[in-house]
C-alpha cells in the first residue's frame, strides 16, 4: 500500500524515487495505490480548488507509466470513508507527545510556507497515514526515507491497537527505492514549492528549456575549459537517464571536447524521447471518462478490502 499527494505534476524525482519501484511491485504483490486528496487538504484546505484537477493528473501519470488497474487497485482516498473512521479511532489512543515530536511535522511547518499549519488536523496528518495502511492491513509500503517517520509511527499504533483490543493489524515494513536522490534544475532540493523539476507531462520545448537553465561546473568559464562531471549536476542526470554513453559525456566534459551547450542538449533529447511514449500515453488517459471510471473500480475494491478490516476492528470491540 501507498499514496501520494494530488499537490502538483509528477517529475523525474517522482518516477526514480517512487514510480519505477510501485510498477515493478505490481507483479509480486496485490498492491493498493492512493492518491491521497485528504492529505494534500490538510496543507491546502484553504485553497482545495487545485486539487481537485491535480488527482486527474496524478492518476493519468501513474497510468501512463504502468501501473496497471488490472494488477493493482488505483483508488481515491475520500471515496474511502473507512480511513476517516479509521483514523478517529486512532486519535483516540495516539498520545500527542507522539506526534508533536514526528522530525516531518516540525520540518514541514517550516518548510510550508504562507499556511497556518498549526491545526488539529495538521498534527495528526501521520496519524491519518496510519489510517491509510492499516485499513488494508499492509505489509510493506513502498515509499522514499522521508515517510520513515510515518512508518515507525504506524507500527506504534498498529502495536498499540493490538495490545489494547487484540490482534488486527501487522506491523508494516517499508520498501526503499535504492535510487539515489535526484537534485532540482538549480542544484537545490528538487520541490513542487521551488519549482524546479522537470514534469513527466513537459514538451519537448518545456524539457529543453529547462535544462539549458540547469547550473553546470562553475569552473568551467569558457568553453575550452575542461569541466569536472562530479560537481555537475547534468552529468548526475546523464548518470541517471543516459547511462549507456556515460563515459563519453565525461570524456567529452573533461577534455573539453564538447561544450555544456551541447552537453546539455544530449541530455535534453535523451529525456525527450524518454517521457514521449509517457505523453502520449497520458493524452488517451486524459481522454473522456477512463480515469474516473478507473478509480470508481479502484474505489469500489478499496472499499471492501478497508470494510473487512473495520468488521474486524467493531468485532474487537464486541459492538
Ligand atoms: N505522506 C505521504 C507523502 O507525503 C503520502 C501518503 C499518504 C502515503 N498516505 C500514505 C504514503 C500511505 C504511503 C502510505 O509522500
Ligand atoms: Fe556539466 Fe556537461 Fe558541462 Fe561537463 S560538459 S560541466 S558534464 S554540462
Amino acid at each position: 500500500m501507498s499514496g501520494m499527494r494530488p499537490t502538483g505534476k509528477l517529475h523525474l524525482g517522482h518516477l526514480l524515487g517512487a514510480l519505477e519501484n510501485w510498477v515493478a511491485l505490481q507483479d509480486k504483490y496485490d498492491c493498493f495505490y492512493m492518491v491521497a486528496d485528504w492529505h494534500a487538504l490538510l496543507s491546502e484546505y484553504a485553497r482545495p480548488g487545485p486539487v481537485k484537477g491535480f488527482i486527474r493528473e496524478c492518476v493519468a501519470d501513474w497510468l501512463s507509466l504502468g501501473l496497471s488497474p488490472e494488477k493493482s487497485t488505483i483508488f481515491l482516498q475520500s471515496s474511502v470513508k473507512e480511513h476517516a473512521e479509521l483514523h478517529l479511532i486512532f486519535s483516540m489512543f495516539t498520545p500527542l507527545p507522539w506526534l508533536e515530536r514526528c522530525p516531518t511535522y516540525k520540518e514541514q511547518l517550516q518548510e510550508i510556507k504562507g499556511r497556518d499549519l498549526l491545526t488539529y488536523g495538521f498534527l495528526g496528518y501521520p496519524v491519518l497515514q496510519a489510517a491509510d495502511i492499516l485499513a488494508y492491513r499492509a505489509e510493506f509500503v513502498p515509499v522514499g526515507k522521508d515517510q520513515l517517520p510515518h512508518l515507525e509511527l504506524t507500527r506504534e499504533i498498529a502495536r498499540r491497537f493490538n495490545k489494547l483490543y487484540g490482534s488486527v493489524f501487522p506491523e508494516p515494513q517499508a520498501i526503499l527505492t535504492s535510487a539515489p536522490k535526484l537534485l532540482g534544475l538549480d542544484n537545490r532540493k528538487m520541490s513542487k514549492s521551488y519549482g524546479n523539476f522537470i514534469a513527466l507531462s513537459d514538451s519537448p520545448g518545456e524539457i529543453k528549456k529547462k535544462v539549458l537553465s540547469m547550473i553546470t561546473d562553475p569552473r568551467r568559464v569558457r568553453r575550452g575549459d575542461p569541466g569536472h562531471p562530479e560537481v555537475c549536476n547534468v552529468y548526475s542526470y546523464h548518470t541517471l537517464f543516459n547511462p549507456d554513453k556515460i563515459a563519453d559525456v565525461e570524456e567529452g566534459c573533461r577534455t573539453a571536447a564538447r561544450g555544456c551547450t551541447e552537453c546539455k542538449e544530449l541530455l535534453s533529447a535523451v529525456l525527450t524521447e524518454m517521457l514521449a511514449p509517457v505523453r502520449k500515453e497520458r493524452q488517451f488517459w486524459l481522454k473522456g471518462k477512463r480515469i474516473d471510471e478507473v478509480l470508481e473500480e479502484g474505489g469500489r475494491r478499496a472499499r471492501s478490502a478497508a470494510g473487512q478490516t473495520l468488521n474486524l476492528v467493531h468485532r474487537k470491540w464486541g459492538w
